[in-house]
């Protein structure tokens, strides 16, 4: 049994979020539920290995091992269904710095590349920052729930459209597409020659109820016309170890993708990064499910905490993910306002809906990867700032 209820300070541990607040939000003393990291330690196996193999002492150019592959491949078949072979993997040092990588590799500057918005914002970036055009195929908000727009994705697609980046489950709506929404959009993709990036780093937080469908498992067409992007850092909260594995059946697609990743040198793995690897994927399953089972009460608790106390606010019920996407709109605040009401009323450090695209402008997006005590917490400002209005 693991103690998820536990709080450990990470307060001046040079944490992206918990330390400088006062840089990004103008004020320090926030509680922080933005950036996806957890505030949970990583399972015992983990921080046995990493200590093994620090006390060691000699930290020289390292290789992905074969135990490193079989990891890989046995967590994709086990947990996933996948059966991958180890020539398809390819080690990254994040998967963001690889969607830049697939952005360089399969367009030229002045193509286009679309993406599902609202959706994790740095999707835009390593579209932009290469040179390349933003194509947006909104997601549609319908009764609580958001679905992809097939129609205007037909309609936005044009000759200078390569590439599509796919967010899979679907950060920061919480949606688990399904089988049959993938094979949807891959069939318009496949038709248009249009490759799909898929993001799939949360593809373990998935809730009761609903399966994650990797891409390349829709069928042949889409398994050889798909990059699929996974890390163990969301599932196991390694995120600052920083190493992910992007999957690419298809062979001339994965000699196209590693070219630019040699030319840049990014071909071993830091030491630590694929320790923690092999002991995440090898011995580390029954944390992933306790903390699952905590991550399903912890959404459970905010959504009734929500219902019950705050009706102004309405929570898209995640079906993945450990992030929860708050529709604020009935409290009747511009987007400024709304920012300013949350960090100054509330002092809550979240993720303001915005940056995820002009569709997320009234929203907020709140981590609940976090001890239940530190939830409450957050909830009972929640409600204070919105009794003080
Ligand atoms: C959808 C998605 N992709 C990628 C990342 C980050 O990936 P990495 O840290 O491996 O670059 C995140 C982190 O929040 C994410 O939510």
């Amino acid at each position: 049994m693991y103690d998820f209820d536990r709080v450990i300070d990470r307060q001046n541990t040079n944490s992206v979020k918990w330390d400088k607040l006062e840089e990004l939000y103008g004020k320090e003393d926030l509680l922080p539920l933005w950036v996806a990291d957890m505030d949970f330690p990583v399972p015992t196996a983990i921080s046995e290995a990493l200590k093994t193999r620090m006390k060691h002492g000699v930290y020289g150019y390292n290789f992905t091992s074969s135990e490193y592959y079989e990891s890989v491949i046995s967590w994709m078949n086990r947990r996933h269904s996948w059966h991958v072979k180890k020539e398809w993997i390819i080690f990254t040092p994040g998967v963001v710095p690889a969607l830049s990588y697939a952005v360089r590799a399969f367009t030229k500057p002045g193509d286009k590349v679309i993406l599902q918005s609202p959706v994790y914002h740095p999707f835009y970036n390593s579209i932009g920052d290469n040179g390349r055009h933003v194509v947006t195929n909104p997601l549609i908000y319908r009764d609580g729930k958001y679905y992809m727009d097939y129609e205007d994705l037909e309609r936005k697609i044009d000759s200078r459209t390569r590439l599509l980046f796919l967010c899979s489950p679907h950060n920061p709506v919480g949606r688990v597409w399904t089988k049959e929404e993938l094979a949807r959009l891959g069939q318009i993709c496949l038709k248009n020659d249009i490759l799909i990036i898929s993001d799939e780093i949360h593809f373990d937080i998935i809730f009761k109820g609903y399966n994650h469908t990797v891409l390349a498992n829709v069928s042949q067409e889409l398994k050889e016309n798909s990059i699929i992007c996974t890390a163990p850092s969301k599932t196991f909260n390694i995120a600052g170890l920083q190493i992910s594995n992007i999957i690419i059946p298809n062979k001339k697609i994965r000699e196209r993708f590693s070219l630019e990743l040699e030319k840049d040198h990014i071909t071993r793995p830091n030491i630590f990064g694929a320790e923690a690897l092999i002991a995440a994927y090898n011995e580390s399953e029954d944390w992933l499910d306790e903390l699952l089972e905590y991550l399903e009460e912890n959404k459970n608790y905010f959504i009734n905490f929500v219902e019950n106390n705050i009706p102004q606010l309405k929570v898209i019920e995640p079906e993945g993910t450990y992030l929860v996407w708050v529709d604020c709109s009935g409290l009747n605040m511009n987007s400024e306002e709304l920012k300013d009401f949350f960090i100054n009323k509330c002092r809550l450090a979240l993720n303001h809906g915005e940056m995820f695209g002009e569709e997320g402008k009234l929203f907020q997006r709140f981590n609940i990867g976090c001890p239940r005590s530190i939830l409450e917490k957050a909830l009972m400002r929640l409600k204070k700032g919105i009794e003080s209005l």
